[in-house]
């Protein structure tokens, strides 16, 4: 959506001023947002998250990559500052209360606020019947990945009220709608947060925060491999969508952008599915 505007607009600026666009922080692709927000994306230091992360600072934001290693944070700051982008990072694992403070405070202490957060990072430690799944993985499973979501958005929604609001954009999965088989957990904890997307928007908009959720389908990644390194599987999964390529991560940083932008300012508690037209909802 944004790319025939910025087009569009490029065609009415004389080169001039183009040019010193691309000189400034509004990034590399000249889009007038989020120019000079702050966002922290977690999970971000590898697949969907990465691509998040590098399209929103290629957008103009500061971003602030993270996720539960070290070397894997200072490995894609690196990357991406090597890109000439406004990245920095810190350690965060997303199931754990101090580190999710880190990371709010990292980009207070960095930025000055926070304006943007992609909750994105999520785990599947089963493969096989639901009813086999124990207490132990059940307690992983939607700690990590819905009720750290709600946490870390409760730490940086007093940040956004200061900024006089924000946005928030947690990753789900197509699986929330139609079920992966043999991942009866994962596909439930994506579930949940479609609802959490739901409540957390209509709670937050008092503060001008909106809450938008993606709803990726296979996108070819290590969390995935699963479902792609077999080819049989692989083209099974083709068979059944209306554009036969598995998806890239690429795929889904765009929308986030846009979700994230004043062109979305009207649109809360929504999902978007980025699935190559698998079968979600009506
Ligand atoms: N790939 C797909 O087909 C697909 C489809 C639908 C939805 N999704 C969703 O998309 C999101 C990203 O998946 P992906 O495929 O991009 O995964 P990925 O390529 O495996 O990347 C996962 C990222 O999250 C980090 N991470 C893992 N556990 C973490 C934790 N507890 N706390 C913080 N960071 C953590 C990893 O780095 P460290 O190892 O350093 O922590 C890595 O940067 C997930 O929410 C997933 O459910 C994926």
């Amino acid at each position: 959506m944004f790319r025939p505007l910025t087009r569009a607009w490029r065609g009415l600026l004389p080169s001039k001023a183009l040019l010193s666009m691309r000189g400034t922080s509004r990034g590399a692709r000249g889009n007038t947002n989020p120019i000079n927000k702050v966002a922290v994306v977690t999970g971000s230091t590898n697949g969907i998250g990465f691509a998040i992360a590098r399209r929103l600072a290629q957008d103009g934001a500061h971003v602030v990559v993270s996720s539960r290693k070290q070397e894997n944070v200072d490995q894609a700051v690196a990357t991406l500052q090597g890109e000439g982008l406004s990245v920095t990072g810190t350690m965060c694992h997303v199931g754990k209360a101090e580190d999710r403070e880190r990371l709010v405070a990292t980009a207070v202490k960095l930025h000055g606020g926070v304006d943007i957060l992609i909750s994105n990072a999520a785990v599947n430690p089963f493969f096989g019947n639901l009813i086999d799944v124990t207490e132990e993985v059940w307690d992983k499973i939607l700690d990590i990945n819905v009720k750290a979501t709600a946490l870390l958005t409760k730490a940086v929604v007093p940040e956004m009220a200061k900024r006089g609001g924000g946005s928030i954009v947690i990753v789900s999965s197509v699986a929330a709608y139609s079920p992966f088989p043999s991942l009866g957990a994962y596909n439930v904890s994506k579930t949940a947060l479609l609802g959490l997307t739901k409540n957390l928007a209509i709670e937050l908009a008092q503060w001008n925060v909106r809450v938008n959720c993606l709803a990726p389908g296979l996108m070819k990644t290590s969390f995935s491999r699963m479902l792609w390194e077999n080819q049989e599987r692989e083209e099974s999964i083709k068979a059944a969508m209306l554009i036969k390529r598995i998806g890239k991560p690429e795929d889904c940083a765009g929308i986030v952008s846009f979700l994230c932008s004043e062109d979305a300012n009207y649109i809360t508690g929504e999902t978007v599915v980025v699935a190559g037209g698998v079968l979600s909802h009506l």
